[in-house]
């Protein structure tokens, strides 16, 4: 049998490794959403598998939401799988009380005393746009007041639908793949069937923001009632912190009008290799239209925006974690991105200014749309020929 001796001399040297990297060694500083506020209402307790432990979120006696470790400290039960008890939190298995407010543990119902310092992890939670949200810190500080995401305008004043929200559990990947979209341009054409006309992104402090233009691809959605050529998508997105963006969208849709949209985009680590993805989407509320109508719409656009969303985790459920991308002029700023990202997973005193110092990055999409013009063009003459013989 004749063997290429060439290949069997191949050196690694001639072909790219990739550097899959090495777990992060914490979780990241910041607010982490856990979802819609009034989900957790009412006189039930929820856990939730968070940060590598479990958490338990309540409305206490005040109205207020709390959260705490949710492994009693006594025996280690669930205590999402107790009740509330004169707004505490009691165990099912031996009925000891914990304090959501403080920690403490108010009561044993059953013993003389209770233990002195017998207190839980409580953890800092608040409130934003509807949204619970809780800060997780290695270093247990209290948030920086500026670190806290923007109300979206007219929100609370009820100037928007209510949220359309969804969530998946993402096992297998590391929640850096989600970040990674922010600054990945080719992505939106081949993942996400988007036509992107300008792209820029902008880092600074604890924030990285993405600037979009893009248009609807007729060989995608041609045929849809929805398509118009002329339609374009202005699309500013923000993450505040590691783990929580705002996305306001303005859907110029041909005919002179504009939809406002705001997409949430949120997660929470549930380990080191799986996380919650989150996605919420509000329509600014339109004259002559009822808030049924309102809510019909932010469901319409969750709709859209969760086939985008399932096509990236597609792509991360089969994909390797890769620390060297190998990347071309038109792939953004990776690895400047990545290093604003890892300000969340060191403590505050090793955060160095490269990490957050201000940085902008606009790529120049000219080739490429000459490439995809192309590619449509190609396809177009397909569908046709397809239609022509009766295939659709
Ligand atoms: S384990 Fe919670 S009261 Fe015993
Ligand atoms: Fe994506």
């Amino acid at each position: 049998m004749d063997v290429d001796v060439r290949l069997t001399e191949m050196t690694p040297d001639d072909v790219r490794q990739i550097d899959t990297g090495a777990d992060f060694d914490r979780y990241a500083r910041g607010w982490h959403c856990l979802g819609l506020a009034d989900s957790f209402r009412g006189g039930r307790p929820h856990s939730v598998d968070a940060f590598g432990t479990r958490i338990v979120i309540f409305e206490d006696g005040a109205g207020a939401i709390r959260v705490l470790d949710a492994y009693c400290r006594h025996m280690g039960a669930d205590l999402g799988m107790g009740s509330l008890r004169d707004g505490f939190l009691a165990c099912p298995f031996h009925g000891w009380q914990w304090d959501g407010a403080t920690g403490r543990c108010a009561d044993v119902p059953y013993a003389k005393r209770r233990p002195k310092l017998a207190r839980t992890r409580r953890w800092t939670t608040s409130e934003v746009n509807g949204q619970l949200l809780v800060w997780h810190d290695v270093e247990n500080q209290a948030p920086d007041p500026a670190w806290l995401p923007p109300t979206i305008e007219g929100f609370d004043e009820g100037r928007w639908s209510t949220w359309a929200w969804r969530s998946e559990l993402i096992e297998g990947s590391h929640c850096r793949e989600i970040v990674d979209n922010n600054v990945d341009m080719a992505h939106f054409f081949y993942i996400h069937h988007a036509y992107p006309t300008y792209f820029a992104n902008v880092i600074d402090g604890h924030t990285a923001s993405q600037l979009m233009h893009s248009k609807s691809r007729e060989d995608i959605f041609g045929d849809s009632k929805y398509y118009h050529p002329d339609s374009l998508l202005r699309s500013e997105a923000t993450y505040f912190g590691p783990a929580y963006m705002i996305n306001w969208l303005h859907n110029d849709i041909g005919s002179g009008g504009t939809v406002e949209v705001v997409l949430t985009n949120a997660h929470y680590p549930v380990t080191q290799n799986s996380f919650v993805l989150q996605w919420g989407v509000a329509v600014q509320k339109m004259p002559g239209l009822s808030d049924a109508q309102m809510s019909r719409m932010a469901e319409a656009f969750s709709a859209k925006f969760s086939e985008g969303f399932l096509e990236d985790v597609e792509v991360w459920r089969h994909k390797t974690r890769i620390d060297n991308p190998l990347l071309t002029e038109e792939d953004g700023p990776v690895y400047q991105q990545r290093r604003w990202y890892e300000q969340f997973y060191v403590d505050r005193a090793a955060v160095t200014p490269d990490m957050t110092d201000r940085y902008e990055c606009e790529i120049d999409v000219t080739h490429a749309r000459g490439e995809w013009d192309e590619e449509i063009r190609r396809n177009m003459v397909e569908r046709q020929r397809l239609a022509s013989i009766g295939v659709h």
